[in-house]
């Protein structure tokens, strides 16, 4: 290409010569035994085993790999096989059929365990070994409820196949400060923290993962990325679904736990990260440890606890539950990129719409040199960015436009990119996927360590020490009001494109 008359071909500047790690799929991890504790439980069957197979089909696994499961109960090793079709005929994005199966079938094995009783498991994974020529790596995936972490860490601990393995540890890592750094001792009592990956499955969601290139790839939204441009954030997870059977698990947990305190703070991590050196683990969980450091603690004034009318009569809840099913808070991110710019946060069962957005809302210019009808100027929400990072994903810009004639009239207009429509989504990896062959590779980029769970437990302190009385919202409805505008004011919780209520009309939103 020849430059231009008067323009300078771009320079190669310094940093390309820096060698710099890239993510990606290339080359395959090496060989491997999966030991997947809680084989038979729901989130294998609905995410791991169908994902698992998934990463077969496309040629992503290891050249050799053996998955053993393993839970309490005993399955003989054609029983689980045949769960394992169940589920990825039910729930995977590649259907159990063909030669690819039937090869992912032939390394799927079995062996129940629990502590002190751990003789079957152990010979089960030598004998997966023993498959696959040379010293796989052991991938050690604790599917298991929050309870049987420890106990399930000490097993692996005194049944000796901790040397050189990984282990994968699902959220939520404890269930407040003092839990998690005691979990956090027993994990580390067996496992060195570059052998553990926190999982957060929000992280592998391709939608996420676009929040770092959309931000740092490009050169068009960084710089208005800050306080002086950014009015508010909100990251709004609401979901349709119930507690889903999950009772035992869930009025344990409530929605701050089971969502809030980890995925919604994850993300918050990356749309509020400073640039990271480079995308390697130490450098990208450097920037979002940051972020959590600079959290203020939840000011309980700041949060909203729902429960959904009918929860009390869910098999298996506490009749008095006071478990929240929908929390929502205000947080705010102390520095100087952020100071003053609320992140609300909410997540629930049994809401209106199930979506995963966030939103960024930008401030109006300072000067309003055109006529604005109040039918625009309804919501004061003109100029945001919406992230859906539901798979497959889309970004929307919103923005006012001159609309056509005579006048200078304006109206809403937005932009649109949909993963669907722009690449190719036969390539994309639910997030689970991704993470499980991340944590094959080694790279602990999108695992959270040890001391920022800790951070985040430490911040959500003043909540669970104190948390307001949980308040009733109708099943299909968006929560608890006025509670929730109130929490969100001068703001209002708004879902673009969701059907979420017409906002209240307001003349002009503060700056
Ligand atoms: C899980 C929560 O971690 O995430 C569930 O335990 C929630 O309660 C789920 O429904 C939502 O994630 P996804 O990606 O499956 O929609």
């Amino acid at each position: 290409m020849t430059a231009q008359a008067g323009r300078r071909e771009p320079e190669v500047t310094s940093t390309a010569s820096r060698p710099r790690r890239v993510r990606g799929y290339a080359p395959r991890p090496p060989n491997h035994v999966i030991i997947l504790f809680g084989a038979t439980g729901d989130l294998a069957r609905r995410k791991l085993l169908p994902g698992l197979f998934h990463l077969a089909a496309a040629g992503l696994m290891p050249d050799r790999y053996q998955i053993v499961g393993s839970a309490r109960r005993s399955l003989t090793d054609e029983q689980f096989a045949e769960a394992a079709r169940q589920a990825t005929a039910e729930f995977g994005s590649s259907k159990p059929a063909g030669a690819a199966w039937e090869a992912f079938r032939d390394r799927l094995s079995f062996a129940s365990a629990e502590p002190g009783r751990t003789t079957s498991l152990v010979a089960a994974i030598e004998r997966a070994e023993r498959e696959i020529d040379g010293s796989p790596r052991r991938l050690f995936h604790l599917a298991v409820p929050p309870a049987a972490f420890e106990p399930t860490v000490g097993m692996i601990g005194a049944a000796g196949p901790a040397a050189g393995a990984r282990v994968i540890i699902e959220k939520p890592f404890g269930t407040d400060l003092a839990s998690a750094r005691a979990l956090n001792a027993t994990v580390h009592a067996v496992f060195d923290e570059s052998q553990v990956f926190r999982i957060d499955h929000f992280l592998g969601k391709e939608s996420v993962d676009n929040i770092l290139a959309f931000r740092f790839a490009n050169g068009l939204f960084e710089p208005a990325w800050n306080r002086d441009h950014i009015s508010y954030v909100q990251i709004d997870v609401p979901e349709t679904l119930s507690i889903e059977g999950r009772a035992d698990f869930y009025d344990q947990t409530g929605a701050y736990r089971d969502m809030v305190v980890t995925h919604l703070f994850q993300v918050l991590g990356f749309v509020a990260m400073e640039p990271p050196t480079s995308l390697d683990a130490r450098h990208l969980r450097q920037e979002t440890a940051k972020v959590f450091d600079a959290l203020k603690p939840i000011d309980v004034r700041h949060a909203v606890r729902g429960q959904y009318a009918g929860y009390r009569d869910e098999p298996g809840v506490a009749p008095d539950s006071q478990t929240e099913t929908m929390a929502a808070v205000r947080a705010e991110v102390d520095n100087w990129r952020w100071a003053g710019v609320p992140f609300f946060l909410r997540s629930g069962k049994r809401l209106a719409a199930s979506r995963q957005v966030v939103t960024i809302g930008f401030r109006e210019p300072p000067l309003r040199m055109f006529p604005i009808l109040s039918k625009d100027t309804l919501d004061g929400r003109r100029n945001e960015i919406t992230i859906d990072f539901a798979d497959p994903g889309s970004i929307t810009v919103d923005f006012l436009a001159k609309e056509p004639g005579a006048q200078m009239r304006l109206g809403t207009a937005e932009m649109i990119f949909r993963y669907d429509d722009s690449f190719c989504a036969a390539n994309s990896l639910e997030g689970y996927e991704r993470l499980i062959l991340d944590a094959m590779s080694g790279d602990q980029s999108l695992f959270t360590p040890d001391k920022s769970v800790e951070r985040l437990w430490e911040v959500s302190e003043p909540l669970l020490e104190n948390p307001p009385p949980v308040q009733p919202y109708a099943p299909g409805s968006w929560g608890p009001q006025p509670s929730l505008d109130s929490l969100a004011a001068p703001y209002l919780w708004y879902l673009p494109c969701a059907g979420s209520p017409a906002p209240v009309p307001r003349a002009r939103r503060p700056s």
